[in-house]
């Protein structure tokens, strides 16, 4: 039985990594595009690794390096960990065509294609992970893009909970508030800071460990922090145009300074 992790390089899928390490899998496959820092991650693992190079805003990419790798193994997955993505920040009309597609294609089309793909190779007990964020119950002025993409993977991964229940396999949203990793620097975008958005980072090792005990017990959401666990209740009371204008003129202010 193996475990897929998908933005395995850095970041919280490195810590999937290193803690399904502990879950007795034949293979880990470790999946992004700097195979050097995914070999840096095998090596600190146990478990027998798989590295996949992919660039998962590539459809075709999915398909020659993870499908076909599917096909020849058969494999059956235990875990799938739908982790890679990005969030540029900054009002629309600032970001770059390509970066606004690129968020689109790795965040949510990657994720159903992979899903679509792996659910055959899956049984009774195996487990789709879903890295949402918290800033999947609120839209998010000045990252706005980023925000309805995680939107779309929550609502995504407990349609699909219920669609796979008869299966008994599970299918959880993790959906976290900032956490000390790369994302904040790569989603800088000219003189917007992410900062004015990603204050009080948490380490990821608690986070994912939540996760993964989340998974185990069955849950839809994996939520972490007293502020966050409120998030999916707060956002109904909360009007959500007022949300989005708070968070825009947080971004805005930065970008002024
Ligand atoms: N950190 C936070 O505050 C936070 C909060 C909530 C949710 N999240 C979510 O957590 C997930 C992991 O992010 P992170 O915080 O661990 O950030 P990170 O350290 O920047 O890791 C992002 C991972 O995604 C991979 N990735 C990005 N674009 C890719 C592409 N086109 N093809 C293949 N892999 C790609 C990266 O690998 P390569 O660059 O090697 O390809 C890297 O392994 C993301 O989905 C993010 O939205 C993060």
């Amino acid at each position: 039985m193996i475990a897929i992790i998908t933005g395995a390089s850095s970041g919280l899928g490195a810590e999937f990594a290193r803690q399904l390490d502990r879950e007795h899998l034949s293979e880990i496959w470790l999946v992004a595009r700097d195979t050097q820092a995914l070999t840096a991650v095998s090596h600190s693992l146990k478990t027998p690794c798989r590295i996949i190079s992919c660039d998962l805003s590539s459809e075709s990419e999915i398909d020659t390096q993870i499908g076909s790798m599917l096909e020849s193994t058969k494999p059956v997955v235990k875990y799938c960990v739908n982790n890679a993505g990005f969030g540029k920040i900054g009002p629309l009309h600032l970001l770059k065509s390509t970066d606004m597609t690129s968020m689109i294609d790795v965040n949510c089309r990657a994720v159903v294609q992979l899903t679509h793909m792996v659910i055959p190779h899956m049984k009774s007990g195996s487990c789709l992970i879903h890295t949402s964020s918290a800033a999947s119950f609120v839209p998010l002025g000045g990252f706005a893009v980023y925000a309805a993409t995680k939107a779309f993977v929550t609502s995504f991964s407990v349609a699909i909970q219920a669609e796979l229940v008869d299966k008994g396999i599970h299918s959880i949203a993790v959906c976290p508030g900032p956490i000390e990793t790369n994302f904040s620097k790569r989603a800088h975008q000219g003189s917007v800071r992410s900062d004015s958005v990603m204050k009080k980072k948490v380490d990821a090792e608690p986070v994912i460990r939540k996760a993964i005990r989340d998974a185990k017990k069955c849950k839809s959401l994996s939520l972490y922090g007293i502020k966050f666990n409120l998030m999916p209740i707060i956002s109904k009371f909360i009007p959500r145009i007022l949300m989005a204008q708070v968070s825009y003129n947080r971004v805005m202010k930065t970008e002024k300074r």
